[in-house]
C-alpha cells in the first residue's frame, strides 16, 4: 500500500512532545513525513524540517503558508498533526479541517467549550477525522481494561479511580520561570492549569475504560503555590452515565511522583489496577479471588489487546525505541565515515563485532564448564587472551 502523506505543526527541535509524535508516525512506514511548520521562528523550522529530511518546498516557515502551499497540490497531506501550544490549536485544526485535511490535534483540542463545538461540526460536517492525542489510550493494557469491562469481566461498575499527579511544578522558587509561569496564567492557560494540562488524560482514559462518559462533577481546586491564580492541584468526584462513581486527584506539586498516570477500576465482580509508568502489566483481582497479573502480550487477551502489542511478552514496551536507538547510532557511523569526521563518541556506543565474538566464547565455556561440574574456565576468545 502506497504510504499515506503526513505533516506537522509544531514539535520543532528541542519541543517536548515532536520527537514522540515524529517516532509513533514512523514507526509501521504506514505514514511519512511530507510536510511540516515546525517552529514559531520561520527560519528554525524551515531549517529543522530540512534536516529531517523534508524536501526544500515542504519544509514551511507557518503554517499559513504551509496551508496555501498543501491545498494546492495533487499529493498533498493526508494527515496534519498540530503539536503546537494549546491556544493555537483551534485555529490552526478549524483551518485545515475546513481545507479538506484530516487532522490529529494534541490535547487540549480547543481553550473553551465553544469552540470544541465548532470543531466537532466542522468535522461532522467536512466529513474529516479529527482526532486528539490521548496517546496513553494506545496501550495495549488500557485497551484489554477497556475491553474486559466491556465483556463484562468486572460485571457492573462500581467506581473509577483515577490519577494524573506529578511533582515537576512544586518549586515555588520556580513558579516565576516564564516557562512555568504561563502554565498558571488565565490569559494564556484559560480557566484551569493543571486539570485542562493532565487532569483531562485521567478523565478520558476512565471513560474510555468504563465505557461511561462524566455526568456531573464536583471539584476542590487549589493553588498550593499561593502566586498562582490557576489551580496546580485538583480533587473532581464524578458520577458517570452508567451509574459509576468517579474519584480523579490531578496535581502538578505531587514531589517524588514522575509522571504518576494511574487507573483503577471497581467492579461487582472484580477489580483493575494499571500504571503507565509500568505499562506492561495489569493487576485483575477476581471477587474472592487473588490478585493476578496479566502481562501485555502473554496472548489469549482480547483482540483490541493483541492487536496493540507490539513485542513479544516480556519485553519493555520502549524496545522498539532502544533498537531505534541503535539505528541512530549506525546511521551517524555511516555518515562520519562517508564525510570523513570522527563519529560523534556518544553514539560510538553500537555493539560490535567483538562483542558478538565475546558472546560466543562465553557460550562455549558455560557450555564446557557445565559439562565440567562448574568448573571455572577462561571466558575470553582465545584471540583477546
Ligand atoms: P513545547 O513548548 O515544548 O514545543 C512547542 C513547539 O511548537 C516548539 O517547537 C515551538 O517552536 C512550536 N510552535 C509554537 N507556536 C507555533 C506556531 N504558531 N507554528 C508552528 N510551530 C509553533 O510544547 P510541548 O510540550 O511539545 O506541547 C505541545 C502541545 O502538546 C501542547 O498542546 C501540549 O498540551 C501537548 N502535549 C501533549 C502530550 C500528550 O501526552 N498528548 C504530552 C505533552 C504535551
Amino acid at each position: 500500500m502506497a504510504k499515506l502523506k503526513w505533516g506537522m505543526i509544531g514539535g520543532g527541535e528541542g519541543s517536548q512532545i515532536g520527537p514522540a509524535h515524529r517516532l509513533g508516525a514512523g514507526l509501521d512506514g504506514a505514514f511519512e513525513f511530507t510536510a511540516g511548520a515546525l517552529d514559531h521562528r520561520p527560519d528554525a523550522g524551515r531549517e529543522y524540517g530540512q534536516r529531517l529530511g523534508l524536501a526544500e518546498d515542504r519544509a514551511y516557515g507557518d503554517w499559513q503558508e504551509m496551508l496555501a502551499g498543501e491545498k494546492g497540490r495533487e499529493d498533498r497531506i493526508d494527515l496534519v498533526t498540530v503539536a503546537t501550544p494549546n491556544s493555537t490549536h483551534f485555529e490552526i485544526t478549524k483551518s485545515f479541517l475546513e481545507a479538506g485535511f484530516h487532522v490529529l490535534c494534541e490535547k487540549p483540542m480547543t481553550m473553551t467549550v465553544e469552540e470544541g463545538e465548532e470543531i466537532v461540526k466542522l468535522a461532522k460536517s467536512t466529513g474529516k477525522i479529527c482526532a486528539v492525542n490521548y496517546g496513553y489510550s494506545g496501550y495495549s493494557l488500557v485497551r484489554h481494561m477497556r475491553a474486559m469491562v466491556a465483556r463484562g469481566d468486572l460485571g457492573k461498575i462500581r467506581m473509577v479511580k483515577a490519577e494524573f499527579a506529578h511533582g515537576h511544578h512544586a518549586d515555588a522558587a520556580d513558579a516565576d520561570n516564564p516557562r512555568v509561569r504561563w502554565r498558571y496564567d488565565p490569559a494564556q492557560a484559560g480557566v484551569s492549569a493543571q486539570f485542562a494540562d493532565c487532569g483531562i488524560h485521567a478523565l478520558h482514559m476512565a471513560s474510555f475504560v468504563i465505557g461511561q462518559e462524566a455526568e456531573r462533577l464536583s471539584a476542590d481546586t487549589v493553588s498550593c503555590i499561593q502566586s498562582r491564580e490557576l489551580e496546580d492541584d485538583a480533587m473532581v468526584n464524578l458520577r458517570f452515565d452508567g451509574g459509576a462513581a468517579g474519584r480523579l486527584w490531578t496535581s502538578s506539586i505531587a514531589l517524588g511522583n514522575q509522571h504518576g498516570l494511574t487507573m483503577q477500576v471497581f467492579g461487582e465482580n472484580g477489580g483493575l489496577r494499571w500504571a503507565q509508568e509500568q505499562p506492561n502489566q495489569l493487576f485483575w483481582t477476581p471477587l474472592g479471588g487473588r490478585v493476578q497479573i496479566i502481562e501485555r502480550g502473554e496472548g489469549n487477551l482480547s483482540p483490541e489487546a493483541d492487536r496493540t502489542s507490539r513485542v513479544t511478552v516480556g519485553h519493555a514496551e520502549g524496545m522498539p525505541l532502544a533498537f531505534a536507538n541503535i539505528y541512530a547510532d549506525l546511521a551517524e557511523a555511516i555518515n562520519a565515515d562517508k564525510q570523513g569526521r570522527p563519529i560523534d563518541p556518544a553514539a560510538n556506543l553500537y555493539p560490535r563485532a567483538e562483542d558478538g565474538l565475546r558472546s560466543m566464547a562465553a557460550v562455549s565455556a558455560v557450555a564446557e564448564s557445565g559439562k565440567a561440574d562448574g568448573a571455572w574456565m577462561d571466558a575470553r576468545p582465545p584471540m583477546f587472551r
